[in-house]
């Protein structure tokens, strides 16, 4: 079988360009960040974008925003007068995060929230069609917990790195990676929602509420 990277290249080459803004979000990132690999990058953010665009969502909540290009891809595919809210607990990340915004003219369309997940998701009054989580590992089942009612019903929670490097395979080798398989196990055991891994650069999961 041909070396992952090589069919990661290939997948890179035949799926469409982000657009400039997007380009230059994700190389000032490079350039300026400690940990840029946090970044969802041009394939991940074409298929935030495109899910967006499949689901026209009014209301989007992304947890960990880092640099807005996630927050972006997914605001690229909302319906008429939608909103992604975005959470993002490193305040040092706040202006970099509007002007990025603004660079990419969505600051109608993205609200910036900067404070901990945790404290901010309970006072958001909105329903959403679609949450992001893609914040501190150790907290995914909480975040899940703390928006599920917050989702519409037939609306969707994604969750990234839930394949975790494939560390999800030895789940006791460390206590994020215990936490990542303790959360795959806890949505697959979910009675209320469909849900469904798809090896996405360290793998996507996809939750539809029932
Ligand atoms: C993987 S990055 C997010 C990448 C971004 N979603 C994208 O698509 O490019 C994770 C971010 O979550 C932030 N974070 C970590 N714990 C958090 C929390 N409890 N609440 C909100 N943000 C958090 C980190 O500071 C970091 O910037």
């Amino acid at each position: 079988m041909a070396e992952f990277n090589h069919i990661l290249k290939y997948i890179h080459e035949f799926s469409s360009d982000p657009t400039s803004s997007l380009r230059e979000i994700e190389r000032q990132t490079y350039l300026k960040t400690f940990a840029p690999q946090m970044i969802s990058g041009k394939i991940q953010g074409r298929f935030l974008s495109m899910l967006s665009h499949m689901i026209q969502p009014r209301r989007v909540l992304e947890i960990g925003t880092f640099t807005g290009y996630g927050s972006i891809c997914l605001a690229e595919g909302l319906a008429e007068g939608g909103v992604v809210y975005t959470i993002e607990a490193n305040r040092e990340l706040e202006n970099t995060i509007q002007q990025n915004i603004e660079m990419a003219r969505f600051a109608d369309r993205i609200k910036s929230l900067i404070g901990q997940g945790e404290e901010l998701i309970p006072k958001l009054d909105e329903q959403f069609d679609l949450v992001f989580i893609d914040a501190g590992k150790k907290d995914y089942g909480l975040f899940y917990d703390l928006v599920f009612d917050k989702v519409v019903s037939g609306g969707f929670i994604l969750a990234d790195n839930v394949l975790w490097a494939g560390k999800v395979l030895q789940p006791n080798s460390d206590r994020e990676t215990r936490s990542i398989h303790d959360f795959n196990n806890k949505i697959n055991k979910d009675v209320r929602v469909e849900n469904v891994i798809i090896p996405l650069i360290d793998g996507m999961m996809i939750c539809r509420k029932k």
